[in-house]
């Protein structure tokens, strides 16, 4: 029978055998997949795993800094922050399109990871979070034609794409390449990875930047963050956050007129979507209490500048979808 302390040792003892004395990279997002893989090879390899975060500008407020901190001083991980924010920001210079958006991040992620892992280099591992689901739908896409082998043609990031050089080629480790998403949890939970990854929502990879409608500023991204922020921050302090599947903050292009004391303002609406699902296939708009509502959209018109306006989204999917873009 399958135990998760079986699958841990036996895992442990795989990714010595087969990475020895070499380097492993890994490409870590903050997710549970990647975060339960960076502690397994951790686990196993101790320093000779090199896990590189990319920070895009795109995630929540603090979190890029709490995820640092957690893997290198608390734990003790070897974990290379990479600031893209910037170029990320540029890339999407008067981009409208949803779809670009995310062709456009996916494409800038993989340039950072190609130059970063040859700066950090050189690795002969690449270490994939790699799922039983992503191993039956895409089946041969990692294959080499030639040999057989499973190498890394594509990298597996949070953007589902990427196109790897010829040199850059690296052989895959992929522990969980036989699990499903619940029992990474138990893996993760097994060897430590603290109960906030374990049970976090799904954020998506392109992050804030497809829950701000439209152009992406960076004076949006500031205002969607505190906004985001004062979600988080009620959910939780209500003791409900583990009711939703997920609980967030969307920003819309528009402006409306409000009054604030004796002022006319102009200024953003947020949109907040709260959802209750099994699997993010079909969702339900959570009926939360009218009280939390006010207080969150209270305080997010009162602390947040650019906002005079809150919503609440009251539609499923189908037929809408979870994200507004
Ligand atoms: P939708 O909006 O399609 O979302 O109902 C379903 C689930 O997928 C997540 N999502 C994404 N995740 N990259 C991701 O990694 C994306 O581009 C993306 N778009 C949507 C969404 O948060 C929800 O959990």
């Amino acid at each position: 029978t399958w135990t998760t302390e079986a699958f841990v040792e036996e895992s442990i003892r795989e990714i010595r055998a087969k990475v020895g004395e070499k380097r492993v990279l890994l490409a870590l997002s903050g997710g549970v997949d990647s975060s339960t893989l960076a502690f397994l090879l951790h686990k196993a390899i101790g320093d000779r795993v090199t896990c590189m975060f990319i920070d895009q500008g795109f995630m929540r407020k603090y979190e890029p800094e709490q995820l640092v901190k957690l893997f290198a001083e608390k734990f003790h991980i070897n974990v290379e922050y990479i600031n893209a924010r910037d170029r990320f920001l540029e890339k999407l210079d008067g981009i409208t399109d949803p779809e670009e958006k995310r062709r456009r991040i996916g494409h800038e992620f993989i340039q950072v990871f190609e130059e970063e892992s040859r700066r950090l280099g050189p690795f002969d591992y690449l270490a994939q979070g790699t799922l039983y689901p992503d191993v039956i739908e895409s089946a041969d896409t990692n294959v080499d034609p030639k040999t057989g082998e499973r190498v890394a043609v594509k990298i597996k990031s949070h953007h589902n794409v990427g196109g790897l050089p010829k040199d850059l080629r690296f052989k895959l480790v992929e522990p969980l390449r036989k699990l499903f998403k619940d029992e990474v949890r138990k893996v993760g939970r097994a060897i430590g990875l603290p109960e906030e990854i374990v049970r976090r929502h799904p954020f998506p990879g392109p992050g804030l930047a497809i829950r701000i409608v439209g152009e992406v500023t960076a004076e949006r991204l500031n205002i969607l963050r505190d906004a985001d922020l004062i979600v988080r921050q009620e959910i939780k302090r209500h003791d409900i956050y583990h009711d939703f599947w997920q609980a967030f903050a969307v920003l819309l292009p528009v402006r409306s007129v409000g009054v604030m004391g004796d002022r006319r303002t102009y200024a953003y609406p947020i949109v907040l979507r709260f959802i209750s699902s099994e699997d993010g296939m079909t969702a339900d708009w959570s009926r939360v209490p009218y009280d939390l509502l006010e207080l969150i959209s209270n305080r997010i018109v009162n602390e947040v500048d650019g906002v005079n306006r809150v919503v609440y989204d009251i539609t499923s999917k189908p037929p809408g979808t979870i994200e507004w873009e």
